[in-house]
């Protein structure tokens, strides 16, 4: 089963815009990264203390964009893994959400 989340001219390249979807009958918070034309999709749960990433609505990245950061004390992940590489949480990963995409729509699969 997959839940469309929105159009892929939705979300600049680069970019990122955060989506409350339920799943399993739970609501949850998640995030989709638009980088180089790739979507990828994760919980919106920091694995350090399990905060919400974001500094502001729909902004994970850090300045370049290159990476996600966590706002809370700025543990940057890796936009295709989801891996910790700096911050206080380094090695872990952030829990991914596959994605897919069906003509000019991002769908999440469930
Ligand atoms: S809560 Fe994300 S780095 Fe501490």
């Amino acid at each position: 089963m997959s839940i469309i989340l929105c159009k892929t001219s939705d979300i600049e390249d680069p970019g990122s815009k955060s989506f409350e979807v339920k799943i399993k009958r739970k609501t949850r918070d998640i995030f989709v990264v638009h980088k180089d034309g790739e979507f990828f999709a994760y919980y919106n749960r920091c694995p350090h203390t399990g905060a919400s990433l974001e500094w502001q609505q729909d902004q994970f990245l850090d300045l370049d964009k290159a990476l996600i950061q966590c706002a809370t004390h700025d543990a940057l992940f890796t936009i295709d893994s989801g891996e910790c590489i700096a911050g206080p949480c380094a090695g872990d990963h952030l829990t991914p959400l596959q994605l897919s995409i069906q003509g000019d729509e991002v769908h999440l699969e469930v």
